[in-house]
């Protein structure tokens, strides 16, 4: 065991808490916690942190490189990538949340051939696994953006490209070899966000994500005691001396005037706001963190394109609300007026089918491919896709489901 990872040995079992890594006898033992009892039922291949994959093929689902992740990537960057906020509750429901709900598989379907194409605004792409805006993804590898535009490209999934992005948005369209979205961070002042939005339509991205639910400071305490482990000399990289130093290797705030910004996020933000983007884009608008149905609705008669129901993966807030229990109470007050994405802690194949099942669009992924990301670059991100396309592919086969529209609400039911 490596130094660092010795350092951080409680607050690493403590968030490795939900994944099935924690239910091995290895990691029990690593511990100091024997089980009471044995487990039912047994568990004959208990995986092993000393017996880390060595490269993406050898993986057998996206957990197995979230610690090949930890140890790759500097102890502050994985604490960014992993925090929820203050005790994680929103963190570990968005994974408890799955268990709430039950499949109803359905037989004697042909599903020989089980196509998972999907259509979004208008676009068709193989499947539907979106991936979700992450920022900054140079500080877990140091091709960052680039090697997710390909790695996305190799199974021809959406990509939404984060306002701070650590590469610019033209070079990760032509990586990508296709159209990104483009999510908008617009803070307080409105000539930022025309900026960024000029830019990006530029670009070619015909839509715009704006995240809306960073309006609020944020208690990241696994990133605030990760770092404290991290030996390097984060001035180095980080000048906080002012918020134009900060951004300065955020590809996006080149050359905008930030005078007068505290902060980039948006704590004054209204739907106002959504009719005067309307006004300078024709590129479509889509809102991210949607998770009460009242803006869901609001969201329809304002003209938005489409939702994204998340909780920002838990890093927002510690409401304690999973997306997958938010999820049908939208479905049900949209009623098919406008496509629902959703994304938070969707890690299996079955969790995918679940979202798809009670009406989603699509669903985005964030964590995962950055894990494959820091643990192995492009190959890695294409192999956590890859293994989520087979995850998801399979589960449609049992389901009975030939194509995703076969997978519908009487397939899904609460346990
Ligand atoms: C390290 C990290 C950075 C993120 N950066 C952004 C961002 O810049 N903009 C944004 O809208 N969402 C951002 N998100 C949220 C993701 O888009 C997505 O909502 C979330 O990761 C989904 O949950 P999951 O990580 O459990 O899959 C970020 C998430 C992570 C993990």
């Amino acid at each position: 065991m490596t130094h660092a990872v010795d350092l951080a040995r409680r607050q690493f079992l403590k968030f490795l808490a939900g994944s099935p890594l924690l239910a091995s006898g290895s990691l029990s033992a690593l511990a100091g916690e024997a089980p009471s009892k044995l487990p039912d039922p047994m568990l004959w291949a208990p995986q092993n942190l000393e017996e880390l994959i060595k490269s993406p093929k050898e993986a057998i689902n996206v957990f197995d490189f979230e610690p090949v992740c930890r140890k790759t990537v500097p102890p502050s960057h994985f604490g960014y990538m992993a925090s929820g906020i203050d005790d994680e509750v929103t963190l570990r429901a968005n994974r408890a949340g799955f268990l709430k709900f039950q499949l109803r598989p359905r037989r004697l379907v042909d599903v020989s051939k089980a196509d998972m194409s999907v259509e979004i605004l208008g676009v068709k792409y193989d499947t539907p696994i979106v991936v979700a805006p992450v920022g900054g993804q140079k500080s877990f590898h140091e091709e960052g953006e680039i090697a997710v535009a390909r790695g996305a490209k190799a199974g021809n999934h959406l990509q939404i490209l984060s306002t701070a992005t650590t590469s610019p948005v033209e070079e990760v369209t032509a990586a990508r070899g296709a159209p990104v979205w483009y999510q908008l961070y617009a803070s307080n002042k409105w000539e930022v966000a025309k900026a960024f939005v000029t830019r990006a339509e530029k670009a070619g991205c015909p839509v715009v994500a704006v995240t809306v639910d960073r309006s609020s400071g944020r208690n990241q305490e696994t990133l605030f005691r990760l770092r404290r482990t991290d030996t390097r000399d984060c001035n180095a990289c980080h000048d906080r001396s002012s918020l134009a130093a900060n951004m300065k290797r955020r590809s996006m705030y080149e050359g905008v005037d930030l005078s007068g910004l505290t902060n980039t996020q948006s704590s004054a933000m209204t739907w106002d706001f959504m009719k005067r983007l309307r006004d300078i884009t024709r590129m479509k608008i889509v809102i991210k963190g949607i998770l009460a149905w009242e803006d869901a609705v609001l969201a329809a008669d304002n003209g938005i394109d489409a939702i994204i129901v998340s909780n920002h993966g838990a890093r927002s807030e510690d409401s304690g609300r999973s997306t997958i229990d938010a999820l049908p109470e939208i479905v049900e007050a949209v009623h098919g007026r406008i496509p629902i994405l959703v994304d938070s802690g969707f890690r299996r194949g079955s969790d995918i089918v679940k979202a798809l099942c009670m009406g989603a669009t699509a669903v985005c992924v964030g964590r995962p491919y950055i894990w494959g990301l820091g643990a192995f670059g492009q190959p890695g991100v294409e192999r956590v896709l890859e293994l989520l396309r087979i995850e998801l592919h399979d589960m449609m086969q049992q389901m009975g489901a030939p194509t995703v529209k076969h997978l519908v609400p009487a397939m899904v039911r609460r346990a």
